[in-house]
């Protein structure tokens, strides 16, 4: 059946595709729009093909309305193509948006030991003034461990600390028993002035118990330069005390003897904030570095002088955070170490 090119019949056919089109709200909808309306079998295509039994005079005339119509037909199709792709785009990215600042879920691999936390602590302090970090190793060869620190060879004093001593005998190597012989190895490496920490684990043949431990840790502080009496020592030592306990601490200096220094002292600390009430805490060894010491490292003890001191962190922890039970400390159990923060 041969359709009649009229102004009605085109415009019919136009509000029809430009009414499904407008209706179309998905890229489904709009393709089935427009095969229905712009396709072969739709009005507009039949208009078209009825143009070649236009007769010729006319012809132009139908033509240009039945272009017309189809132009815009497809304009209209372009227009919404154009919004439905964008829209659908749109709605893609909002469903598979990622937030890439979110936390992650994921195993707690563990948290940091809080004898570490504290040594970290105490040693940034000390860098903060300008100390530096000095390190020696954990096996130690008995000369630094105790010749270099002016034990003598059968003086009572080197069976004063409990040594495991390495096999093979002629091998002098000692797992150290302080942190002292890094005193040694840093006078060796630096030049005076020398200002240093040295943060480390130790070893002594205590069984293990709720106060011992025969692997423990220290901290040692040596300081060598021009005119250091032990009032500097004092002071280090009283800033190092509120450091770890507060401002209330104080410290106290009882006569005491190390072959490697002269005057020697152990030193108490005053914990102000102790859960069963203040009190004295022994908290480790110091004195004036034994001028014996000084020329064994090479440092003429007429122009300069130093003072050392040594005290133990895992006392430090216990006194400080309630731990009663040394068990705790080495056992390694993680739930332990996330009591004090810093779960990583
Ligand atoms: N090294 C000593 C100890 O472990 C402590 C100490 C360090 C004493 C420095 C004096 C000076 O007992």
């Amino acid at each position: 059946m041969s359709v009649e090119i009229t102004e009605s019949s085109v415009a019919a056919a136009l509000a029809g595709a430009l009414e499904a089109i407008a209706a179309a709200t998905d890229s489904a909808s709009l393709k089935a729009a427009r095969s229905a309306h712009l396709g072969d079998a739709s009005a507009l295509a039949a208009l078209n093909a009825a143009l070649k039994d236009v007769p010729n005079d006319q012809k132009a005339a139908a033509g240009k309305l039945v272009g017309q119509a189809r132009a815009q037909a497809n304009q209209a199709y372009a227009a919404a193509e154009e919004r439905i792709v964008t829209a659908e785009q749109n709605a893609q990215l909002e469903n598979e948006r990622v937030d890439v600042t979110a936390a992650p879920s994921r195993w707690r691999k563990g948290a940091r030991h809080p004898l570490m936390l504290l040594q970290e602590a105490f040693c940034d302090a000390f860098v903060g003034m300008g100390w530096e970090i000095a390190e020696g190793p954990e096996l130690e060869s008995e000369w630094f461990n105790f010749d270099a620190l002016n034990f003598d060879e059968d003086h009572p004093a080197r069976a004063m600390q409990d040594t495991f001593f390495v096999e093979p005998a002629d091998s002098h190597l000692v797992l150290r028993t302080h942190t002292s012989p890094v005193q040694i190895r840093a006078m060796l490496e630096r030049e005076v002035p020398i200002y240093v920490l040295a943060p480390g684990r130790v070893y002594r043949t205590d069984e293990l118990d709720a106060t011992h431990t025969p692997v423990f840790t220290q901290i040692e502080g040596l300081a060598i330069d021009k005119g250091l009496t032990m009032a500097h020592l004092r002071g280090t030592l009283e800033h190092a005390a509120r450091l770890m306990f507060g401002e209330g601490a104080k410290i106290r200096l009882r006569p005491n003897y190390f072959p490697f220094t002269e005057p020697s002292a152990e030193l108490d600390v005053w914990h102000p904030t102790f859960v069963g009430g203040a009190r004295w805490i022994e908290w480790g060894g110091c004195g004036m570095v034994n001028a014996n010491v000084l020329r064994s490292a090479g440092i003429d003890p007429e122009v300069y002088s130093g003072f050392a001191f040594g005290m133990g962190v895992e006392r430090t922890l216990m006194f400080r955070n309630q731990v009663a039970d040394m068990h705790d400390m080495v056992e390694g159990d993680v739930r332990f170490s996330q009591q004090f923060g810093m779960v990583v």
